[in-house]
Formats: C-alpha cells, structure tokens, sequence
C-alpha cells in the first residue's frame, strides 16, 4: 500500500435542499464566501496539505463545478484582450498546473457512505483525505487538512477532524468516544451517526475532514441503510475500527458550518474581515452599523 496522502474525494452530490431556491439549477458547494466558492476553499486547503488529485463525487445540477476547474478559454481570451492581467492570473491559478480533477457521476443519492465509494476505482489501494466542502475551516496558516497529514505521516491510520459541538446538537453530526488523548489525537472508542442528545456517547463531533485508509472500501461494501435511511461514511468508519484504529484529531482552527444559513453568513462577515481589499471598508460599515469586529 503506498503511504502518501495523494488523494482527497469532494463527496459534492448532495441537493442543497437548505438553500433553495439559490440552489435550485447550481450546485451550493458553488456558493460564493466573499469571491471563491465553497468548492475552492475546499481545494486550495487539499493542494495546501499536499494532494494533486481532486477526485469529485457529483450529481445532477452539479455541472458548474466541473467548469469552474477547467479552462475557460473565451474568458480567458477577453481578459487578455482588456489587459485584466491581474484576475487573470487569479483564474488561471485555480488549478496548478501539477493538479488533476477528476469527476465521477453518483447515480444515485444513497448516502456519504455511498458517495465516498464511488471514489473506489480511481483512489485504488491508497489512504486518502475526504473533505466535505460545507464544512469551511480557517486556520491562518497551513489548514486543517495539511495538519492531519502531518498527523497520519506520524501514525499512518485512519484519522477524523472532530470539534466539540452544543450538547443539543449531536443530531446533526457523526459523534465519537474517545479514550485517553495523546495531545491533540485520541483512539476512538466509539462512533455513532447523529446520535439524539439523550444517546449521544459525548458532544464531539466529525467534521468534514478525514483520513482513510483504503480499507474502507470493503466495509462500505457491506454498510447497509443507517441514520436516515443512507449509507453511512460513519457506519463505514464504525466496522473499519474493529480491524484498525482510527484516531481523532481536534484540529487548531475555526470551522463555518457553511451547510447552514447562519453559518455561511458568519463565514462571510468573517472573510470579508480578513480580505485584503475588502476588510477596512467592511469593517468601517460594521462599526458605523454599530457592530463590533
Ligand atoms: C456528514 C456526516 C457526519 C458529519 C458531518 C460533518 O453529515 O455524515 O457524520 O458529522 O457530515 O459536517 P451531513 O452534514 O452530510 O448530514
């Protein structure tokens, strides 16, 4: 088995349904923070860790993602005609030139479980990163991503982001139980999706950010229909760690749950905050609405 982390799958199928109607004809991982797309913060963090293969899981109404990393010849020329020089440069910078993209079509909408199998063919026998776009993480320097690498170089297991969340929100996430913590990392003990708080083993939470080693795969294949009815990337993790451990990493950073209304408007104060062209015009407006930054 090779050990580099080359791989990161982008599980983008979902309907968007908490964002309708923006998301009626366009995928919500193409909605904007500031001026990139969910998607590309997701991407730039991968390329950040070390990753030159994207691998995008996508469904119906999702062709915009694809087109966004792939050349856009016309504009390109019109940019070069009108001397954008600038922004030019800024398009062309999406993809470097050492990074693939490659998409696969889920056929069908069964879960993150499902979704992160149909990856199968093209990761083959490697470990690999998943990352969840909706879930934006800003940590100021290398990202969260590339801190996990780091991580798996050292232990080279299966690894999970996890934060601790409200009590009253344990519904809404994978949550695990961790045994005693080396630092930042910790064996997990146990693993559970969206656990009503009342059952919940602990309020920490799985966010969009994994390490997987390829043996994965095998327990998908037989993961049957769990929380919602869906195939479960968790119930996967869960049979995986009878065979392996899987450690859980509380990753330095903020994360935006950008899957909710609030937290992609909080994300967006906070990077129209932290813009180089935009902050100090964004921060005079706030304050003269008597906010505070
Ligand atoms: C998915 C996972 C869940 C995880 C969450 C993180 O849920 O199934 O375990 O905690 O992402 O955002 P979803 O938000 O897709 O329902």
């Amino acid at each position: 088995m090779k050990q580099k982390i080359t791989k990161a799958v982008f599980p983008v199928a979902g309907l968007g349904t908490r964002f309708l109607p923006a998301t009626k004809t366009t995928a919500k991982e193409m909605l904007p923070i500031v001026d990139k797309p969910l998607v590309q913060y997701a991407v730039e963090e991968a390329i950040a860790a070390g990753i030159d293969t994207m691998i995008f899981v996508t469904g119906r109404t999702k062709n915009a993602i694809m087109d966004h990393f792939d050349k856009a010849y016309e504009l390109e020329k019109e940019l070069e005609a009108r001397n954008k020089t600038e922004i030019l440069k800024t398009l062309r910078g999406i993809v470097p030139p050492h990074v693939s993209c490659v998409f696969i079509r889920q056929s069908e909408a069964l879960g993150l479980g499902h979704a992160v199998h149909c990856a199968k063919p093209v990761i083959g026998d490697e470990p690999f990163a998943v990352i969840l776009p909706d879930d934006l993480i800003e940590d100021g320097t290398r990202g969260c991503m590339a801190q996990m690498v780091e991580l798996y170089n050292q232990k080279r297991t299966s690894i999970l982001g996890v934060e601790r969340v409200h009590p009253s929100e344990t519904g809404s996430y994978g949550i695990v139980k961790i045994g005693e913590a080396s630092g930042t990392f910790s064996p997990i003990e146990l693993v559970v999706e969206k656990p009503k708080p009342e059952d919940a083993p602990s309020n920490l939470a799985i966010v969009g950010r994994y390490i997987l080693t390829p043996a994965i795969f095998n327990k998908l294949e037989t993961t049957g229909r769990g929380a919602g009815g869906e195939i479960q990337l968790t119930d996967g993790i869960a049979a995986l760690m009878a065979d392996e451990q899987v450690l859980a990493y509380e990753f330095e950073g903020t994360r935006y749950d950008c899957g909710s209304k609030l937290g992609f408007l909080i994300a967006n104060v906070e990077y129209g905050l932290l813009h180089p062209e935009l902050k100090d015009g964004f921060l005079d407006y706030l304050k003269e609405r008597h906010f505070s930054a």
